[in-house]
């Protein structure tokens, strides 16, 4: 398979390789997930530790990630068998394989919804709905057995349609121009919500810290999210990063793509809550704060139609930007170690991925009776991928950098393309070696809900 590797793909500029990689943080994350966490988490306390845990772990793995990539030259899994073989440290790579595939599946059903409400925007279906109606007809749409399914089949071909395009043609061609229609929309959405009356609330519960509301369990809440938000954990920048060719700097990368997340975050939060707060809607709408509160936003707001379809369309695309990342981890992984061919690999993935979620959307409604440790499968496998999967990922990363891989072929690596200054190398190392796995370790005890027994025992 030489020839294969020959050919391997590469990205072919440096605002492309920007594009793909910040089209993979900037997701569903970054637009539903962020909000409604900040806003169940008492807002800016919240927001204030995620940029901690951004700054001391996310970019470190990042950059960590990205190393092992370029380095390797390899997907996810054959990364680690190719910089450690025959060690252990090649199951990491399989974790991340696994995690790409459980992801994706109900990523995919939650972006087939993002579909179906512009076309409920388009034709104003809420018009005149009580917030009882609104939140009665995500309800009936999300268990439906057929319609569901529809959008969300849709969804997974249009990401297996890119994907199977390839690295180069693809990928980054789609992120290049999808990414700054994104910026784009935000800006527009932006400066509605900034302009209207009563908007200065939403700044502030977004902006003016409360650090008594903050919880134990908002803290851990940052830290797994920041994982979710920045694609790290299971090998989807490694795999990018294997497309990087040696010009580019991966400190650079790694620092923009950090930025741009976090930034767009900030601006799905400045679009959502001066929103909501100007129409005297509670923020802490949970899981629904997009699909349910924000409508009620839309039919008041003076332009709402159209302001609510340019929503669903950013929404839409920063799905689709985050899916074929996705979905490349695994599709990678089936041509280098499976040896097939990219088209067979994108179409074997996409179907089983595909099916995976159908059972997912469909245990949201007739399915709902079956239930795995108390859960429908919908909510055990975002629970296993980003509660145990991901962190679980990231700290092996960490510690394969920290420890195995070593400062000297870390400053080796990053120094084609770029330089790096001492102290950066020294924070770097003990930021993978200790802080990040340390952090990361808690957080995957809170996945399993280990820390609350132990808490509990203490309480008592
Ligand atoms: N970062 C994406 C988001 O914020 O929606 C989700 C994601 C993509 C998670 C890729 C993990 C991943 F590897």
């Amino acid at each position: 398979m030489t020839g294969q590797r020959k050919t391997r793909a590469q990205f072919g500029s440096k605002f492309g390789v920007f594009a793909a990689a910040a089209g993979s943080a900037i997701g569903l994350g970054n637009i539903w997930k962020f909000p409604y966490i900040t806003g169940v988490y008492g807002g800016a306390a919240f927001l204030f530790v995620y940029l901690g845990f951004i700054l001391a772990i996310g970019l470190p793995v990042m950059l960590s990630e990205l190393v092992i990539g370029r380095r390797s030259r390899r997907n996810a899994f054959g990364a680690f068998n190719k910089l450690a073989p025959g060690s252990p440290w090649r199951f990491i790579g399989s974790f991340g394989v696994a995690a790409a595939f459980l992801i994706l599946s109900f990523y995919g059903v939650v972006a087939g919804w993002s579909i179906k409400y512009i076309f409920f925007s388009l034709s104003n279906t809420f018009d005149g709905f009580s917030p009882l109606q609104i939140a009665e007809t995500f309800d009936a749409f999300v268990a439906d057995p057929g319609k569901p399914l529809l959008y969300q089949i849709i969804f997974m071909i249009l990401t297996g349609a890119i994907v199977i395009l390839g690295v180069h043609n693809g990928i980054e061609s789609f992120s290049k121009v999808l990414m700054p229609i994104l910026l784009i929309i935000i800006l527009i959405l932006d400066i509605r919500a900034v302009t209207l009356h009563g908007a200065g609330e939403g700044l502030r519960f977004l902006f003016h810290p409360d650090f008594s509301k903050l919880t134990f369990e908002g803290v851990l809440s940052a830290l797994g999210h920041a994982f979710f938000s920045l694609s790290l954990g299971m090998g989807t920048l490694i795999t990018y990063g294997s497309y990087v060719n040696k010009q580019n700097n991966l400190i650079n990368i790694a620092v923009q793509v950090t930025v741009a997340d976090t930034v767009v975050a900030i601006l799905a939060g400045i679009a959502i809550f001066p929103a909501v707060f100007a129409f005297h809607i509670e923020p802490d709408g949970g899981v629904g704060l997009i699909f349910k509160t924000l409508p009620n936003v839309f039919i008041q707001m003076p332009g709402g139609v159209i302001f609510s379809v340019l929503f669903f369309i950013l929404l839409t695309i920063a799905a689709l930007t985050s899916a074929i990342s996705i979905l490349e981890v695994v599709v990678a992984y089936f041509v280098e170690e499976l040896k097939l061919h990219r088209r067979s690999a994108t179409i074997i993935a996409t179907s089983l991925i595909t099916l995976l979620g159908i059972i997912c959307s469909l245990s949201l409604g007739i399915y709902s009776n079956v239930q795995v440790f108390n859960k429908t499968i919908f909510d055990l496998l975002d629970f296993i991928s980003a509660n145990i999967l991901l962190p679980l990922g990231g700290m092996f990363i960490a510690l394969f950098i920290g420890w195995f891989f070593g400062k000297f072929r870390v400053m080796r690596e990053v120094a084609q393309g770029g330089s790096l200054k001492g102290w950066f190398l020294t924070v770097f190392m003990n930021l993978v070696r200790f802080v990040a796995p340390i952090a990361i370790f808690i957080v995957f005890l809170n996945g399993l809900k280990i820390l609350d027994a132990v808490m509990a025992l203490f309480k008592r």
